[in-house]
């Protein structure tokens, strides 16, 4: 069984082909994202980057917003009108393979969660990424980006990619190093991941011993995960 994983991020779409042992079977392709990224060119996009891969079963999808039942709801860092697009449908049209798609931090999370406990996973990227996991149960569709920090930014304003151009990586850093401390007396995680493409601008060192820092292959590898996963 071959699960052909695509990441569709704000700057990148990306995808490979892996084995259920997680070993990768072809060669990633990593294609921009169009600018205005809109439902069709963001298709067209994963579609190629799709057609570049030969011999896989079937398609798991990360996509960079609400997505209920394959069907995507919110997409705030793309363009156009996403809500009711229906992107795990056209997939399996287009590719002629089953397709699941569900949100990109959710899906990454998959791939580094133990099944124990309380586990909460961000991502830092072009936005900011939430999942949370309650016994290896995803609670789908967690947008903690979007919860306020204060009364003029959203988490996700402070921390998404204009911040750290705005501010530089070493304020940027420190901003992301408070987030842990306000979380963990609410959700009370067993662990809490950091990932995404700037997870590795930031040093394990710096924060407590049940934060992780993960590395960003795992937006991809938590798609084979998405097939069992509840
Ligand atoms: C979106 C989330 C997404 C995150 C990372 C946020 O702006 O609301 O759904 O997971 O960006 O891509």
């Amino acid at each position: 069984m071959l699960t052909l994983c695509i990441d569709v991020g704000g700057t990148g779409i990306k995808g490979n082909v892996f084995a259920e042992t997680g070993e990768a079977k072809g060669e990633r392709i990593r294609l921009e994202t169009p600018r205005p990224a809109t439902p069709e060119a963001v298709l067209q996009t994963a579609l190629t980057v799709a057609r570049g891969h030969q011999d896989f079963d079937r398609v798991s999808c990360g996509f960079p917003g609400v997505v209920e039942n394959g069907v995507v709801m919110t997409a705030p860092n793309l363009d156009g009108d996403w809500g009711g697009f229906e992107l795990q449908a056209a997939l399996e049209t287009h590719l002629g393979k089953p397709a699941r798609v569900a949100n990109d931090a959710d899906v990454q999370g998959l791939a580094v969660i133990e099944g124990k406990g309380v586990e909460f996973v961000l991502t830092l990227g072009t936005g900011l990424g939430s999942g949370l996991y309650v016994n290896g149960h995803c609670v789908w569709n967690l947008e903690f980006g979007h919860h306020p920090w204060n009364e003029k930014e959203t988490y996700e304003d402070r921390v998404d990619e204009a911040a750290r151009k705005e501010i530089g990586n070493k304020k940027w850093a420190k901003r992301v190093l408070a987030i842990p401390a306000r979380l963990a007396p609410i959700f009370n995680y067993r662990r809490l991941y950091l990932g995404g493409g700037n997870a590795s601008r930031l040093t394990q060192a710096d924060f407590p011993p049940n934060v992780q820092l993960i590395d960003n292959t795992a937006g991809m590898l938590g798609g084979l995960k998405l097939w069992s996963a509840t």
